[in-house]
């Protein structure tokens, strides 16, 4: 035993003297060329540093409770980038409301659970969506005040379930045709434009502090839906109906031009509201091509429109920069190819949760 201690500590004697005179002299020691096709970028963050950690407004992505469960890359992807989640469809009606009065709060209640261990906001999605109508509902006949309770009885169900959890609410979601028209839905249809009014009044009702949003789609594409939702945002200011924010969804593509993406942020911020880019992603492949495959030239194209809607938020008032929200953490689980019938790598991380050149276009455009 004596002996092998002896031995032990000769051995790390003579190492210890090696590495002494080693680098007491530095000029002897050649130094390892740096290739320079890495950017240093890549070299320096990829395994400290984070959306979250880097930018200065939440980053987050719309969860599915079954990955979130099942799929451990999936659920490290999100605790290492994200401060923010959106329930991608565990809080939408047609999941909640299974009948009048009868709620079933499962996924909804993993997701809140699962941001709140660890240390994240929760934008909730969507309290009235023309999409998400349960059948019980759809199938309701009442006058326009039974219309109106059941409406009011939902959204304070919800809303109140998930007080001082949830930071913020997407109130109404896509209530707006692309030519600026009011969209048809069983709401507007049995108690009037005011359902409007209603939806974010209640919710306001059931939390006086979580932040009342209006969610819409194609304000990138679209001058007079663009021109609609500001109008119907700042009618609601002016008549002091309740609202913080405007989610743009943002399922763009390569196509869209970067003014068209930056025009979206910067006209929604003249409302003074709160701005959440809150459906982000960015389709590779808009013509939907069955024989495709993702390339470096469409990988930096995407790159780009990254880049440019990061840096559009980031460019606005800081008061007024909610947050950044992908549709999906990666390019697996991206609603788009079922959507859309055909391939495409849409999100900031591959199939296999690498970042992509998307991901390193957000860090360009945070700076
Ligand atoms: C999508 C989900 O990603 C899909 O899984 C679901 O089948 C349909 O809804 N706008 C929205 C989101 O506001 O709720 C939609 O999410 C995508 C379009």
């Amino acid at each position: 035993m004596k002996s092998m201690h002896f031995h032990k500590f000769l051995w790390m004697f003579i190492a210890s003297m090696f590495l002494f005179f080693s680098c007491g002299n530095s000029e002897d020691i050649t130094p390892i060329p740096i290739p320079d096709t890495i950017p240093i970028d890549t070299v320096s963050t990829v395994d400290t540093t984070s959306l979250k950690k880097v930018s200065p407004f939440p980053f987050g992505a719309a969860l599915n409770v079954y990955l979130l469960k099942n799929n451990t890359k999936y659920r490290s992807t999100v605790i290492k980038e994200f401060n923010s989640v959106t329930p991608e469809n565990a809080m939408k009606m047609k999941n909640i409301s299974l009948g009048r009065g009868l709620y079933n709060w499962t996924d909804a209640d993993y997701i809140v659970d699962f941001a709140q261990q660890n240390g994240m906001r929760i934008h909730g999605h969507a309290l009235v969506w023309y999409k998400s109508t349960p059948d019980w509902v759809t199938n309701f006949v009442g006058t326009k005040e039974d219309w109106k309770q059941i409406l009011h009885e939902y959204i304070v169900a919800v809303v109140g379930k998930y007080k001082g959890k949830i930071s913020s609410w997407d109130v109404l979601n896509e209530a707006i045709n692309d030519d600026g028209t009011s969209r048809d839905c069983v709401w507007l249809q049995n108690i009037g434009i005011e359902y409007i009014d209603l939806c974010f009044q209640y919710a306001r009702e059931a939390d006086p502090d979580v932040l009342l949003f209006y969610n819409e789609y194609g304000t990138e594409y679209s001058s007079a839906k663009r021109t609609a939702v500001n109008k119907l945002v700042n009618d609601l200011i002016g008549r002091s109906i309740p609202i913080d924010g405007i989610g743009l969804q943002m399922h763009t593509s390569i196509a869209r031009s970067n003014s068209d993406i930056q025009n979206a942020i910067t006209v929604a911020a003249q409302t003074g509201l709160k701005i959440h880019v809150a459906e982000f992603d960015i389709k590779v492949n808009p013509d939907k091509l069955q024989d495709i495959t993702y390339n470096a030239t469409l990988a930096a194209a995407q790159k780009e429109k990254y880049k440019v809607a990061a840096k559009a938020l980031f460019d606005l008032p800081t008061t007024q920069r909610y947050g950044f929200t992908f549709w999906g953490v990666c390019d697996t689980n991206s609603w788009i190819p079922a959507e859309y019938g055909c391939p495409d790598w849409p999100l900031p991380f591959d199939s296999d949760y690498n970042r992509k050149d998307a991901y390193y276009g957000i860090l360009e455009g945070l700076k």
